[in-house]
């Protein structure tokens, strides 16, 4: 998957680009401490359409002030919180561990990146996580870098994994993420109905990783991600089940899962090769790898258990397209 990974090209407004949500294989919370991640950019969609406000004063957007992510996107690109109308539709529950914010903010920049004269793809991904950083004030470049580049990724993944896309900096921090190989799986993910919140759940697993074993914990997550990265990229379902076990456990150690998590990862275990939560846990959603030929199983067991599942595989990178409305 590589044609989506040109530069946004210039384009005035009003303009319109979609981008994915995400979904996240391994290495979820211990990615912000420097751990590798894969990720997978999958294919629900945020639309963003961004105009200049009619004259006469036609219903407006959402106040700035509502949406701290719209807010930091304008502040970043020099514009005032009244210069523009933006109007956005999705596909993506919201707070579900999805990437919903960080599809809203992928789509956002590349518009206005098209409206100050165009943005090659790493200054895309490295300006979209600025927005969400500013937004979160905590978290990695994982989440915005896959809905920016689309496909499979790693962050802080092996240089074997496959080539450099770009690298992301805040501060001293600094992340790598390259493209990791597609394995032609389909996965089904399924959101528990329960929203929180990204920024209290990474502030929480912070606390536990400074704890006395956190660094033993910090690498334990690190070496599941590794095994991962190296079993997906090597089409191995039955390495990569027992992998996202192993890692639901680590998660569950962190403080991160949740009664409701843990019933639907029981529930999907028949049809299932492995399951985890995906995101930042303390609700939100599971992604689990079906066995084949039971998909239609795993869903149904899942729906049974109250979550309302997805069959997902690899979406494109954000991209300008034709606005939808306006
Ligand atoms: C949230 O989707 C993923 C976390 O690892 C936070 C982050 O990487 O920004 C929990």
């Amino acid at each position: 998957m590589t044609a989506e990974l040109g530069p946004v090209p210039a384009r005035a407004l009003p303009a319109s680009a979609r981008a994915p949500g995400k979904c996240i294989l391994f290495g979820e919370h211990a990615v912000v401490h420097g751990a590798p991640a894969l990720i997978l950019a999958l294919d629900l969609h945020t639309q963003v359409v961004v105009t200049r406000p009619s004259a006469g004063g036609a219903a407006g957007p959402a106040p700035v002030a509502d949406n701290p992510y719209l807010a930091a996107a304008l502040t970043l690109a020099g514009r005032g919180p009244t210069d523009l109308e933006v109007r956005a539709v999705s596909r993506l529950p919201r707070a579900a561990g999805l990437g919903s914010s960080a599809a809203f903010v992928a789509a956002l920049s590349a518009v206005l990146s098209a409206d100050a004269g165009g943005l090659d793809r790493p200054g895309l991904a490295q300006r979209a996580f600025a927005v969400e950083r500013a937004a979160q004030g905590v978290g990695s470049p994982g989440d915005t870098s896959a809905s920016v580049a689309g496909g499979y990724i790693t962050v802080n993944g092996p240089a074997a994994t496959g080539p450099l896309l770009w690298e992301v900096r805040a501060g001293s921090e600094r992340w790598d993420v390259r493209r990791a190989p597609d394995p032609g799986w389909s996965w089904v993910v399924a959101y528990s109905g329960i929203p929180r919140s990204t920024a209290e759940a990474v502030r929480a697993v912070g606390e536990r990783l400074g704890r006395p074993d956190g660094p033993a914990l910090l690498q334990r997550f690190a070496d599941v991600a590794a095994r991962g990265i190296a079993a997906v990229a090597a089409g191995d379902r039955g390495a990569t089940g027992h992998l996202l076990t192993e890692n639901q456990s680590l998660l569950r150690d962190a403080g991160v899962s949740h009664p409701r998590l843990e019933a639907l990862i029981e529930a999907a275990a028949p049809a299932s090769e492995g399951a985890k939560l995906t995101g930042a846990g303390c609700g939100g959603s599971i992604v689990a790898l079906p066995v084949p030929g039971r998909e239609v199983d795993l869903m149904r067991r899942l729906a049974r258990a109250g979550a309302v599942p997805f069959p997902v595989t690899p979406a494109a990178g954000a991209a300008l397209v034709e606005p939808v409305f306006g």
